[in-house]
């Protein structure tokens, strides 16, 4: 016989039917209710069974954590809370959980206890939400480029090329660690390595989309990037899903009007097609915020914050207006920033961020035009000579969730920009090459998929958005 999805079951079509399902036991209550979950929904089917049809060799494996397969007829339930069970006519215990170590009882853990057991979490109804919001976004942001005429990328993961600049790689080498060959100065000679050259992880596949934009049109890459930056905050993880779009023939605005209008749609997804784990979660943050300080806590709940970024327009703002903001703001006169705005030019830190965001404009911000000395190399320079069309995306609770950028299509002035930050030509020729050839306006930006899941859940630590989170001093699993 087939087995049914308990999701398919709750719909209540097959009543009176015999049925089979198939899951893992989250409760035995009285030893005659079984809550069943298999993961298709948050919510468990109850099954009824009459314990004195029923060995107890077989009942003592009834515990949290057991897989079972269930036959059984679909009723009316009698009883509060469902509206139909099973009333158990088999059980097969397909493997059992020793209620002396199994970790995950019916009963509140926290989140960091938890983290210590990810390969088990996801049997909680918090982390099965969150990942089911999670696919349910990485499916969204698909379905949004296919229907936008964009083509689906895949850039490469090992590169030799260091996009953003910032030398926060992870090597790949297959060198003998213990007696690397040596140049004749004493560094390391990567000539013999296994690609000829020194190779990283990725940090973004901005570079080659840009090459494949520029014969496709509209690409976009949706894959991991690696950061070996040493930040253990709640907002940075070492491997990371980006998203990045890279158009032919955008300027800066449309690039904007795309990154808007694109995080609206996989937010307008999410809440018409997950709503109950929307609730669920809405409702596990606000007994979370119960234990803050009344400042702290957020002044919409889950699904109102969500609605309110689908239905108003994101305030646009350039660096040299933010920083007037932030100069003459509150915080920065009462020295409550931990880094003061004093000048423009400074590099803008999440609690800068945060407050032109929660407390300015209370509402999300995207700031444009920054000054070009805080910006990666390929980002296009503007008539000024001190500002690049640079664009990042601001959140609240989140900071920046977007960056991206109109980029240098001028050969001589992208020439200018690496000879300036000592970036060879020879490392980037084929880059500086899609200059030389058939070069065009174009754009794009990365979107940080664990920060939109961050968004869309409202969980407060990006460990708890990703299944198996890396970050210093953590890659277990
Ligand atoms: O601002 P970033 O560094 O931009 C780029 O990598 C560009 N090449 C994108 C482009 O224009 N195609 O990173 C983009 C986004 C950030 O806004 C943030 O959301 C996320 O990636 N991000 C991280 N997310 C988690 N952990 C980290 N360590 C992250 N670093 C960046
Ligand atoms: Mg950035």
């Amino acid at each position: 016989m087939r087995s049914v999805s308990i999701k398919e079951l709750l719909t209540g079509k097959q009543l009176l039917q015999e049925i089979t399902v198939n899951g893992w036991v989250r409760t035995f209550r009285s030893n005659r209710f079984i809550a069943l979950n298999d993961g298709s929904t948050l919510h468990n089917i109850q099954c009824v069974v009459d314990f004195e049809k029923f060995d107890d060799a077989i009942l003592k494996h009834v515990n949290t954590g057991a897989a079972l397969k269930i036959t059984g007829t679909l009723v009316e339930s009698q009883g509060k809370g469902q509206s139909v069970e099973i009333q158990v006519r088999d059980i097969f215990v397909h493997g059992g959980a020793d209620p002396e170590v199994y970790p995950i009882q019916p009963k509140k853990h926290s989140l960091e206890f938890l983290r210590e057991k990810a390969h088990l979490r996801v049997r909680t109804n918090t982390f099965s939400a969150v990942m089911r919001v999670r696919s349910a976004l990485a499916f969204a942001i698909h379905q949004y480029f296919r229907d936008n005429g964009f083509y689906y990328f895949h850039a490469p993961i090992i590169t030799g090329s260091d996009a953003e600049g910032a030398g926060e790689m992870f090597r790949v080498t297959t060198l003998d660690e213990k007696n690397p060959p040596l140049k004749e100065d004493g560094t390391v000679d990567f000539k013999e390595d296994f690609f000829g050259k020194e190779t990283n992880l990725t940090v973004s596949g901005q570079l080659e989309a840009e090459a494949y934009a520029m014969a496709l049109g509209k690409v976009y890459t949706f894959g991991p990037t690696f950061r070996a930056e040493n930040s253990n905050t709640s907002r940075h993880l070492a491997e990371f899903w980006m998203i990045e779009p890279e158009m032919a023939f955008y300027d800066l605005d449309a690039n904007m009007d795309l990154a808007e209008d694109f995080i609206k749609y996989v937010i307008r997804y999410v809440l018409d097609h997950c709503e109950e784990d929307l609730k669920f979660l809405e409702t596990r943050l606000l007994d979370e915020e119960k234990t803050k300080p009344q400042a702290e806590r957020s002044e919409m709940a889950l699904i109102e914050k969500l609605k309110f970024i689908t239905d108003n327009n994101f305030k646009r703002v350039t660096y040299t207006e933010a920083i007037e903001i932030l100069r003459n703001s509150s915080p920065n006169k009462k020295k409550k920033f931990q880094y003061l705005i004093d000048e423009w030019g400074a590099d803008l830190q999440s609690e800068h961020e945060r407050y032109l965001v929660e407390k300015h404009f209370k509402c999300p911000v995207i700031l444009f035009d920054y000054p070009a000395k805080i910006k990666a190399f390929y980002m296009r320079l503007n008539e000024d000579g001190k500002t690049v069309r640079a664009m990042d995306i601001l959140f609240p609770g989140i900071g920046e969730i977007v960056g991206g950028s109109q980029r240098e299509e001028r050969l001589d002035v992208l020439k200018q920009k690496m000879a300036a930050l000592d970036i060879p030509e020879e490392e980037l020729w084929w880059y500086l090459d899609l200059r030389k050839f058939g070069t065009a306006v174009h754009s794009g930006f990365g979107l940080g998929f664990e920060r939109l899941v961050l968004f869309a859940t409202g969980m407060g630590n990006i460990r708890d958005v990703i299944p198996f989170p890396r970050t210093p001093q953590n890659a277990e699993f």
